[in-house]
């Protein structure tokens, strides 16, 4: 039975792709987050779900001394990093923030990889990595441009990474850049109010907040910038179902153990569709007709972000079963009324 270290699995995207490791392979995970943007709500329902599996360790990956004690009493077959603080305007204020929880602890955290051989490692990128792209669909050796310290921060820990295993022949990495991901845990009993999804004290998310707007938890939802130049003026993004990004990552470890080499994948669809268009299918799938706030263009926010995932679908073992907008939205509205309803 593998041992694999996930850190950041309190979060949205950590405890989902955990529930995924532990129903289809027979590790054990652990856990290591502050819970200071993840909920124990989240590692309450993978223990329920698989009870001696799940092993709990609430502390900051800053903590090193007790981060290194925890990697010398336990052989780690695969460290999964999730952990990062990710919201980008904060980023834009607080720069050394992200450049020490993102950057730094990924430092460290390899470090101990090394030290303690654990030569597999799998990185949560994001497609902020490639900035304002010039042409689409991005490529994963497209030009990397961040424009925010956030995106720096992760295009940064993605060089260490390289940089790393080419010196160190045993350690193997691989890391998704990751688009826009929505959705709850296919999994989940919405009629018993249980499962995994988007919990988030102060939700940026476009489908979270036009979801929030649909339960009633958000008088109106603001759209940033009408005249950029896609098909109605509003920004396109590449969405993507939780389940699908979750299963990513088991698709990752899979591509380590069967090629001990390094790779990095863009995890999208390859579609692309405008903002107007994602908030009139909340409301079509919700059936409320929401306020929507024309706003001004946020500072920073490419007009089209869309992924070629060529690689990831040639490369692995990986089968995306959710690419339908609708799909996604319904998931992510239902889970939103359960939130509601259990008052969360
Ligand atoms: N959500 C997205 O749309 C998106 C897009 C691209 C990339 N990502 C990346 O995916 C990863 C997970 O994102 P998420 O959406 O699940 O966010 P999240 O906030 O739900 O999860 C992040 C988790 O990391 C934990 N954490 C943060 N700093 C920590 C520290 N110093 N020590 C211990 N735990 C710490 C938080 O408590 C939280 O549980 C992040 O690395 C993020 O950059 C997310």
């Amino acid at each position: 039975m593998q041992n694999i270290l996930f850190t950041g699995a309190a979060g949205y995207i950590g405890s989902c792709s955990v529930y995924h490791f532990l129903k289809n392979t027979n590790c054990n995970a652990f856990i290591i987050d502050n819970l200071s943007s993840g909920f124990i709500e989240n590692i309450q329902f993978l223990e329920s779900n698989f009870k001696d599996r799940v092993h709990f360790i609430n502390i900051d990956l800053n903590d090193l001394c007790s981060i290194r004690d925890i990697f010398s009493q336990t052989n780690f077959d695969c460290v999964v990093h999730f952990a990062a603080s990710l919201i980008v305007p904060e980023s834009v204020i607080k720069p050394l923030l992200y450049y020490s929880n993102n950057t730094k602890n990924t430092i460290d955290l390899i470090s101990l990889c090394i030290e303690f051989s654990v030569n597999k490692f799998i990185f949560s990128s994001t497609a902020a990595v490639y900035g304002e792209p010039k042409t689409l669909p991005v490529y994963e050796d497209s030009l990397l441009n961040p424009i925010n310290p956030y995106g720096f921060s992760k295009m940064m820990s993605e060089i260490v990474l390289r940089d790393c295993a080419k010196a160190y022949s045993n350690f193997n990495f691989v890391a998704l850049r990751y688009f826009n991901v929505a959705g709850a845990l296919s999994d989940s009993d919405f009629s018993k109010k249980t499962g995994l999804g988007q919990r988030s004290k102060n939700a940026t998310h476009l489908i979270k907040v036009a979801c929030e707007c649909a339960v009633g938890k958000r008088e109106s939802i603001s759209i940033f910038g009408n005249d950029y130049d896609t098909k109605d003026g509003s920004c396109i993004r590449d969405y993507i179902h939780i389940d699908d990004l979750a299963l990513a990552h088991l698709s990752a470890y899979n591509f380590l153990n069967d090629n001990y080499r390094s790779e990095v994948f863009n995890v999208g669809y390859g579609n692309g569709y405008s903002v107007k268009e994602v908030v009139d299918v909340v409301k079509e799938v919700s059936g409320v007709d929401f306020r929507v706030v024309q706003d001004e263009r946020r500072d920073g926010d490419p007009a089209s972000l869309i992924s070629n995932n060529r690689k990831i679908l040639d490369l692995t073992d990986w089968k995306p079963r959710y690419n339908d907008l609708k799909y996604i939205v319904n998931s992510a509205y239902l889970w939103e009324k359960t939130l509601k309803e259990t008052n969360v």
